[in-house]
């Protein structure tokens, strides 16, 4: 079948916001050869150009000084900096999207191909393109040759569903010279003005644009939905913010939120339940508590973000109330299931991570902590009961589980949750 839509992207400030890792390995080039450390507003100008340009022209470096700066910031650059890169949030969506629809998509960048390869495999986009087109590493080549590169062989003029999305004007003179019709991506590295003083026909000012103007009627893809559970003290708050962190930069768009709470009801619910004077609640109704704070929850917050194609990430879920009331307060884990099933009505994480530490070490860095609330207050006993009900948790459903050691440093252990996540997200993204 031969593909009639074609979408081709620019990489830098298109699919990519690429500037921490330029800056510092411009930085990296400029303290290496003895110069000072540009201010921000000259290493902003590095964006774009070509670098022995920008280090002569704007560092003043001699020509032969700034080559050597150029080898210097590929040292880093080829190592690091390419991957100190994010992908724009909702870029995955879009791509996917046009995949979907069976288009031609691919990459025409001005960055060396090897380097834009190296990018678009690392973020795990490479799925989505039929070809990553860039100059090669010595030969230079004018972005008017790469859109050409990247279009299918059996592509030309007569094809009238053919773009080349970009954030400079190079991106929108060479798709005009190919004869495609451009998109100005106006939250990237270009004006406004300049892209359309280089007229392109449409411009987005957001990738959410981008969505609506490529994929106006299309039913969105699901997001999904994770959570993360531990025993008080395992360092799941850290955890959670690394892990959001992360994914976020894979493009991944994150809602956060967390049990019991997340809607307005659930969140008064949950003041009920950590209040230290409520000494006289019956594990029943404990229970019930959370699950009512979960019902909400579900229905407000977490099936509307994953019917909109985003990521539901969540600190504790179900498996919390079968550990903490199933295990904690005794009530066994199939009466804790049975209150729960009318809340969760058959919505389960894709994965949920699970920081495995004994409640001992656990206990120990709770009591660091400065105050406890009426869960964490409980004796030694009842945490012990809660990890055994994890465990038991565990072995029930390992295919959803990503269980991690978390006695490790926090970055050891959220290297490793990050890129277990990812496997998983890849898995249902294919
Ligand atoms: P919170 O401070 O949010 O948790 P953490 O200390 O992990 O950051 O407090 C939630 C407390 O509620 C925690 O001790 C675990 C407990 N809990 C249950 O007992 N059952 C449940 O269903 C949930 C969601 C939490």
């Amino acid at each position: 079948m031969c593909a009639k839509r074609c979408v081709i992207f620019d990489l830098d400030g298109t699919l990519t916001q690429s500037e921490e890792g330029i800056w510092n390995c411009v930085r990296y080039a400029a303290q290496s050869l003895g110069y000072p450390e540009p201010d921000l507003d000259t290493l902003r100008r590095f964006v774009g150009p070509p670098l022995s340009f920008s280090f002569h022209e704007y560092l003043h470096m001699p020509e032969d000084v700034a080559e050597a700066a150029v080898a210097k910031y590929r040292e880093r650059y080829s190592v690091v900096g390419l991957f100190e890169n994010r992908v724009y949030p909702g870029i995955r969506r879009l791509l996917a999207m046009l995949r979907q629809q069976g288009a031609h998509v691919a990459v025409a960048t001005s960055k060396p191909q090897t380097y834009a390869e190296r990018i678009v495999a690392h973020f795990g986009l490479d799925k989505w393109f039929d070809r990553v087109v860039g100059p090669g590493m010595k030969s230079g080549s004018g972005k008017e040759g790469l859109i050409r590169a990247a279009l299918p062989d059996e592509w030309d003029e007569s094809w009238d569903d053919c773009w080349m999305v970009g954030d400079t004007r190079f991106d929108i003179e060479g798709g005009r010279r190919v004869g495609v019709h451009t998109v100005g991506a106006g939250y990237g590295y270009g004006t406004e003005e300049e892209l359309t003083t280089a007229g392109c026909d449409v411009l987005c000012r957001t990738v959410e644009e981008l969505i609506a103007h490529f994929c106006p009627n299309q039913p969105v893809l699901q997001g999904v939905f994770l959570s993360m559970e531990g025993l008080d003290g395992s360092g799941k708050t850290t955890q959670m913010n690394l892990l959001e962190d992360g994914l976020a930069r894979w493009g991944y768009e994150i809602v956060r939120s967390r049990e019991p709470g997340g809607s307005r009801v659930g969140e008064k619910v949950r003041d009920i339940l950590l209040d230290c004077g409520n000494i006289g609640m019956t594990a029943e109704t404990e229970a019930l508590l959370y699950a009512a704070s979960r019902a909400q929850h579900v229905r407000e917050v977490i099936r509307p973000t994953v019917a909109s194609g985003k990521v539901l990430l969540c600190d504790r879920f179900v498996d919390s109330s079968v550990a903490y009331q199933g295990g904690g307060r005794e009530l066994g884990v199939q009466q804790v299931l049975d209150i729960n099933a009318p809340a969760v009505d058959g919505t389960l994480p894709l994965c949920t991570v699970y920081l495995d530490i004994d409640h001992e070490k656990a206990m120990a860095r709770r009591s660091a902590a400065s105050e406890l609330d009426r869960i964490e207050m409980e004796a030694d006993s009842f945490h012990a009961r809660v990890e055994a009900a994890y465990r038991e948790l565990i072995a029930r459903d390992p295919q959803r589980f990503v269980v991690v050691d978390a006695t490790r440093k926090p970055e050891e252990i959220s290297e490793d949750v990050l890129k277990r996540v990812l496997a998983r997200l890849a898995e249902v993204e294919a």
